[in-house]
């Protein structure tokens, strides 16, 4: 399994960082077998398998009960776990009960928080002292998507731009281990990367980032109807999924299933009871 020194050796020998978020046992198994470095249990649980409408109604029990799984089914990678919409912003004190309760319960790698607020430096320094690893997330942060104002490009301006540098360095020199860029102009993500010494993991935000994340169901394309313009499917799973389903209720229909291949018989059907 990778650790926290592994990252920041191969930001340093420029050796690209994989990170893919999974749910559950299945998708965590196959993201381990495939040889991914770091599985995120991203909050995006909420949209992509609970069907909510945003990361903003998921709870501190969604992530446990998710993160718990996706632990049983990658014992040997990283995982870093997404503390909820508002589990960090109350107060300190219940910041770092949930973040303990998270941690200790889904027996993760790391857990991740967005923003650079103070209340959040102090947080991930805490945090980081009491020996939780965090990971930062800066750019596009979903949980504010309300005040954000939508799903947009962030720092494309000279103001927000010098922001983001701002509040990378802020949250690697809190103690970051991490900092994943989502939305972010390539060439100030490329300006971040080689600005602080903490890994950068982008999404949509170019190719220099020192690794990059995608969402699991977005990646085979999986109950996923439109695409952001970052994401690369690799394979059609809507379709092929699809597909199969409508053969096997077609076979059912049809009763070409099961087949006697599909079948047990009796060794001897003298064994039969007589009928009634
Ligand atoms: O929740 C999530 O999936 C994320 C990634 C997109 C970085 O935070
Ligand atoms: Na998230």
């Amino acid at each position: 399994m990778l650790r926290i020194l592994d990252l920041k050796n191969m930001k340093e020998n420029h050796e690209k960082i994989t990170m893919v978020t999974a749910y559950d046992y299945p998708s965590a198994k196959q993201a381990e077998q495939a040889g991914i470095d770091m599985i995120l249990v991203g909050d995006s649980l909420g949209m992509v398998v609970l069907g909510y409408e945003s990361t903003v109604e998921v709870k501190i029990e969604d992530m446990i009960h998710h993160g718990k799984a996706v632990k049983r089914g990658a014992p040997n990678t990283f995982i870093a776990v997404d503390m909820p919409f508002m589990s960090y912003h109350i107060s300190l004190e219940e910041s770092l009960r949930n973040a303990k309760k998270i941690f200790q319960e889904t027996n993760a790698q790391s857990l991740k928080v967005e923003g650079a607020s103070g209340d959040i430096l102090i947080f991930i320094e805490r945090l980081t002292e009491a020996g939780i690893p965090v990971i930062a997330h800066l750019g596009l942060t979903p949980q504010s998507v309300n005040v954000l104002g939508g799903f947009k490009v962030q720092g494309k301006d000279k103001t927000t731009a010098k922001k983001l540098l701002d509040d990378a360095k802020k949250v690697a020199d809190h103690g970051a281990a991490a900092l994943v860029l989502e939305c972010v102009p390539t060439e100030l993500a490329k300006m971040v990367t080689n600005s602080i010494n903490i890994p950068t993991i982008g999404i949509g935000a170019g190719v220099n980032c020192d690794g990059q994340v995608l969402v699991y169901h977005d990646i085979l394309k999986y109950g996923v109807d439109r695409l952001p313009k970052f994401v690369k499917p690799y394979t059609d799973f809507n379709d092929s999924g699809t597909e199969a389903l409508e053969a096997y209720i077609s076979d059912v229909k049809q009763e070409n299933f099961p087949s006697d291949d599909h079948s047990f018989f009796m060794k001897n059907k003298d064994a039969l009871p007589e009928r009634e």
